[in-house]
C-alpha cells in the first residue's frame, strides 16, 4: 500500500510476541495519528521496546501486525517513513558527530547533505560539536546526536526509546521543546520512557503497558483525577480526600473557627505517576511465562 498522509503514522493491532516461553506482547492495540505525540510507559520488561522494535521492522510478531503509514512493519515503504532511536545504541566513537550523521545519511538514502547535518546538529543543541569526535562527548551529547540521527530524512513517524535517560535536566528540557517543534510540523512520536513528569508534560496520549497487555490509555488529564484538600495547620496536615477546590474556602473556614491555624491550603489532583502505579500495581518485572 502507499501511503497518503490520510492513515495513522503508526498502527498497531492484535499484537503478540512470544520469546520461547515468555509473553512479551499479548494482544496490544494502539495507533499513533499523524502529528500526534504518545507517551509509551510501562515497568521494566512491560514489552515497550519490543513493541518499537515491531514497528521499525526488526522483530517479527508472532501474531498481529504492525503498520507504519500505512505500509506493513519492516517494508521499505514502512522503513522509509520512519526515524529510530534505540534504546541501548553505540556510535562508533572515533567518528565525528558530522560523520555519524554523514553515515546515516547514506544509510537512510537522505540528499540532504551538509545543510540538514548542521540543521540537525543546531536543533539539538551540538552545532558547536560537529568534529567533537562520540568518544569525546558524554552521554547526554551522544544521546542528542542519537535524535538528530533519528530525524535524518524527516520521517513521518519518530521512535525514540528513552531519548532522555542520559540528559539533565536542561537537556532534557531542550528535548521537550524539540517535541513541540516537531508536532508543528506533523512528525508523529511514540516515545518510550520511565519519567512520567516529562510524559505529562510533553504527550498528547499516553499508553501504559503492563506485562505486554495495555492497562490503561488516554489523554493525561483524562487519566488523572481531583484527588481532595489536603490543608497544613498548626496541628500537621488535615486531608479532606473527597473534596474539591470549591469546597476550599468552606473548609478553612471551619477550621478557623475550630481555633486551628491554617498555613498552606493546597487541591490535589492525582499524577500520571499515581495512574501509572495504580495500573501497573500486581505486575512483576518477570513477564508471563
Ligand atoms: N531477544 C529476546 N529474547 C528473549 N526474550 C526477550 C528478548 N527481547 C526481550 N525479551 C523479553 O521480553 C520482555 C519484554 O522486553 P522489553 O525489552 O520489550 O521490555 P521494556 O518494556 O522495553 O523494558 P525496559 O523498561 O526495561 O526497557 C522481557 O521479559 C524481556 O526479557
Ligand atoms: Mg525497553
Amino acid at each position: 500500500m502507499t501511503a497518503t498522509g490520510a492513515e495513522p503514522a503508526l498502527e498497531v493491532r492484535g499484537l503478540c510476541k512470544r520469546y520461547g516461553s515468555i509473553t512479551a506482547l499479548d494482544g496490544v492495540e494502539l495507533s499513533v495519528a499523524s502529528g500526534e505525540l504518545v507517551g509509551l510507559l510501562g515497568p521494566n520488561g512491560a514489552g515497550k521496546s519490543t513493541l518499537v522494535k515491531i514497528a521499525c521492522g526488526l522483530v517479527r510478531p508472532s501474531a498481529g501486525a504492525a503498520s507504519v503509514c500505512g505500509a506493513a512493519a519492516g517494508s521499505r515503504a514502512a522503513r522509509a517513513s520512519l526515524g529510530y532511536l534505540a534504546e541501548l545504541f553505540r556510535f562508533p566513537g572515533w567518528c565525528t558527530a558530522s560523520e555519524v550523521l554523514r553515515l546515516h545519511q547514506r544509510l537512510a538514502g537522505s540528499a540532504g547533505g551538509l545543510a540538514e547535518r548542521d540543521e540537525l546538529l543546531e536543533l539539538v543543541g551540538l552545532a558547536d560539536s560537529a568534529g567533537r569526535q562520540v568518544d569525546a562527548m558524554s552521554k547526554g551529547m551522544q544521546q542528542r546526536l542519537g535524535i538528530a540521527q533519528a530525524l535524518i530524512g524527516s520521517p513521518r513517524l519518530l521512535l525514540l526509546d528513552e531519548p532522555t535517560s542520559a540528559l539533565d535536566p536542561a537537556g532534557r528540557h531542550a528535548v521537550r521543546a524539540l517535541l513541540e517543534q516537531l508536532r508543528t510540523r506533523g512528525t508523529a512520536v511514540l516515545l518510550n520512557s520511565h519519567l512520567l513528569s516529562e510524559i505529562e508534560l510533553v504527550c498528547d496520549r499516553v499508553v501504559i503497558l503492563s506485562r505486554g497487555q495495555v492497562v490503561a490509555a488516554g489523554r493525561p488529564e483524562e487519566l488523572t483525577r481531583a484527588g481532595g484538600v489536603a490543608v497544613h495547620t498548626g496541628d500537621g496536615i488535615r486531608r479532606f480526600p473527597d473534596a474539591g477546590r470549591e469546597q476550599a474556602p468552606a473548609i478553612v473556614a471551619s477550621l478557623v473557627a475550630g481555633g486551628a491555624e491554617v498555613y498552606e491550603v493546597h487541591v490535589l489532583r492525582s499524577t500520571l505517576e499515581d495512574v501509572y502505579l495504580e495500573a501497573v500495581s500486581g505486575s512483576q518485572e518477570a513477564p508471563r511465562q
